[in-house]
Parts: C-alpha cells; structure tokens; sequence
C-alpha cells in the first residue's frame, strides 16, 4: 500500500513539543557596526537576489522542557555551532520566504505574513520540530523589519525575509532534537531571474523527481532543495533558468518547479495549475492568483497536467501561456520547455496577457497601487 500523503490530520502527530511563549520579550542590541550609509545607498542602486543582507537579524531558541526563550534583535552574525549539531547531519531544518514592501508614502507591509507562520509551523511538524507561536514569528519579523527600516528599498525593490530553524543539539543518535535555533535574516532583493522580465525557459527533469508520497514534498525544509540542486544544475547546463519536475510515481504529471509553482493558461483563457496532494509546496502566491483569477472571472481548475500534454497543447495552440510563481520570482512567464527529447515554445515565446494581467493584479495590492479588498496586506508593526 502506498504511504498516506501528508495532510493537516497526519500533521497531528505529537511530535510538536513547543510551549507557547507569549509573554517573551526581545531583547534589542543594535549592530554598532552597521554597514556605512555611502555602501549601502551604492548597493541599492543593483539590487540581485540574496547576496546582501541588513544589519540584524532576529533569534530565538527553544530548548525541551523550557520551550521557545532568549528572544533576540541582534547584529547579524555566524553561529557557532558544535560540528556535532544534529541540522549537519540529519538536516532538520525548514525555512520561509516573505518580502516587505515600502509603498509611496513610505508605508512598510508585508503581503499575507500570517499564510508564512502557519506553513512554518506545517512544516516544523512534518520535520518533527517543535510548534513556533504565529505570534512569535511575526513579530521577531516585524521588530526585525523595524530594526532594519532604512534596508527596505524603495520601487520595484523589496525587503526579502527568510525565517529559518535547525536542530542545534549536539547529538549523533537519530531522533528529533531537543534544541533549536528559529533565525530571521533579510536581504533587500530587486528581480530573482537575471533576465528581468523576460520569459523564462524550463528544463524538465525526467531522470530526477522532487517528491513521493508520503515524503517532505509539502513542508519547506531545505533538504528539498538539496535533493533538487543536480536537477537544477541540469537545468542551468543546459541554458535553462528552472527546472520543472514530474511526479515520482509515474513520471508524467507535472508537480512544481525547483521554488516556484506552475500555471498553464488555455487558448479559452481557462487557466490549469497542479492539485496539492502533499508533494508540492502549497504556495502563498499560487493560493493568492487562484483567488484573483476566480475574482477576475477565470476559469480555474486545481488539476493534474501532464508533460505529454504539455507538448502537446503547446504544440496544437491550445495553450498559449504558461508562468511561473512565489515569493522570489513573483510571476514569470514561461517561454520554453527543453527536455531531453526536444524543446518547445509555449506561445509565443513571449510573457503572454493573462499571465501579465496576474501580475499586474498580484503586485499593484502588494505594492499599495489597488486597494485590498482581501486584508491580504499588513502594515509593519514599528513601534
Ligand atoms: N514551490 C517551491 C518549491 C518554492 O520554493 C516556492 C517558494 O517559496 C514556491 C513553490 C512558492 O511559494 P510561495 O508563493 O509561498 O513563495
Ligand atoms: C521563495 O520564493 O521564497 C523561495 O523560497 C524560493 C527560492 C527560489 C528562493
């Protein structure tokens, strides 16, 4: 029989040990060495993605039988970890990524942070870590943000927030942990493709896969990406900017791409993206474009697509777009497929209209230039 897929009921196991801490205070110790003004405004001026980083950083740690405590707003700075720690064997370690936006007017938000805190805790359960109170993520994220306010860049730019945790025990036995380090950095981030705007091309890995049933498929740990780098490296060799992998059972249906999840859009402008079935990420962007596109009138369907069909809709016209989306690379028309068969066009090539019109939807709520109908977007607490 085949393992039961990962869902909100399995995620019940006891395996979360956390006590919530809500009374915790952070203690504040501002970075006397901040990086000089001139340096900073120089590096605004070629924002990549996830090469700079702010001054501070935001730690709390947890220890069994006392729970989450010694809450901090520190310099950023490395650990020092025993080589014993278990995240450097065993790889317990899961991960989120959120961004900040300044708007005109110089109001600083975060888009849906709440969706973050609950897949952070998703997550930290199907690793067997303990539960983090939402309430304790988001603001060890917002006095972060508050402590780090002039890094938040301004225009197409945006503040990039990775909450992480790893084991930090010193234990070589195989169990859970029974310490833990919960960690925020941030890194002010311009476009996550080189190319910009451009349509991005896809390498579909038909040799490696990223996920099974019953696997980590769903929580956003880092041994996902690790399992996915040769996949990706693939990908880049052969002059690919993501790779796209099919399910592990039969090697047909497509899942997701290395971070992003997938859409395809039909010439009837019916819009298709892969069902979560516990092997692929449960986006917050994915979750948020189904909401606009039903609200815009699209025909949308949560179902499973295959790679045969793909080619074959791409090839027939009947589908004329297909993008890329999450956090980094927010929405990213898909203009070409490479496989080791062959490659193919979707479309024209090019970013096609419903794929723009999503975006267009997506950012001008996260950027303030609509209004926000859903309170999808939260003003940093600074006080
Ligand atoms: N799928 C994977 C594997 C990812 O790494 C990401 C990025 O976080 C996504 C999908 C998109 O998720 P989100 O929209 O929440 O950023
Ligand atoms: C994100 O979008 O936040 C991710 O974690 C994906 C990764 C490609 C940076």
């Amino acid at each position: 029989m085949l393992a039961p897929i990962f869902t909100r009921q399995m995620a019940a196991v006891p395996v979360a040990r956390g006590k919530a801490e809500h009374d915790m205070q952070f203690e504040i110790t501002p970075n006397t060495a901040p990086l000089p003004e001139d340096q900073r405004i120089e590096a605004f001026k070629a924002l990549g993605f996830g090469t700079l980083f702010t001054d501070h950083m935001a730690v709390v740690r947890w220890t069994e039988g006392k729970g989450w405590h010694s809450a901090q707003i520190t310099a950023r700075a490395p650990f020092a970890l025993d080589p014993a720690a278990s995240v450097l064997h065993y790889a317990q370690e899961i991960f989120e990524g959120m961004k900040a936006y300044r708007h005109e007017g110089g109001r600083v938000v975060l888009f849906r942070p709440e969706e973050n805190a609950r897949r952070f805790n998703e997550s930290a359960r199907r690793m067997a870590m303990p539960q983090l109170p939402e309430e304790v993520f988001l603001e060890a994220v917002d006095k972060l943000i508050a402590q780090d306010l002039k890094w938040v860049p301004e225009g197409e730019g945006s503040l990039y927030l990775r909450p992480f945790m790893f084991a930090s025990e010193a234990f070589l036995g195989v169990r859970p942990a029974k310490e833990y380090i919960f960690c925020v950095i941030a890194s002010p981030v311009g476009p996550y493709f080189k190319g910009g705007a451009k349509a991005v091309t896809i390498w579909t890995s038909q040799g490696y896969t990223r996920a099974a049933a019953g696997g980590t498929g769903a929580a956003k740990c880092g041994g996902n990406y690790a399992a996915s780098l040769i996949a990706q490296a693939e990908a880049a060799a052969h002059g690919c900017d993501q790779v796209a992998f099919l399910d592990a059972r039969e090697n047909r249906w497509i899942e997701e791409l290395g971070g992003m999840n997938v859409f395809f859009v039909f010439k009837d402008g019916s819009i298709i993206t892969p069902p979560l079935q516990g092997t692929i990420l449960p986006g917050i962007t994915r979750k948020s474009l189904l909401q606009l596109a039903q609200d815009a009138g699209i025909t949308i369907t949560e179902r499973l697509y295959s790679f045969d069909e793909w080619k074959a809709d791409a090839a027939s016209g009947n589908l004329a777009e297909a993008f890329a989306c999450g956090t980094a690379a927010v929405v990213a028309g898909i203009g070409k497929v490479k496989h080791t068969g062959g490659e193919f066009l979707v479309g024209d090539g090019q970013t096609g209209p419903v794929t723009l019109r999503l975006r267009e939807a997506l950012v001008g709520l996260q950027r303030g230039q609509t209004n926000d109908p859903y309170g999808w977007v939260r003003p940093v607490e600074l006080a």
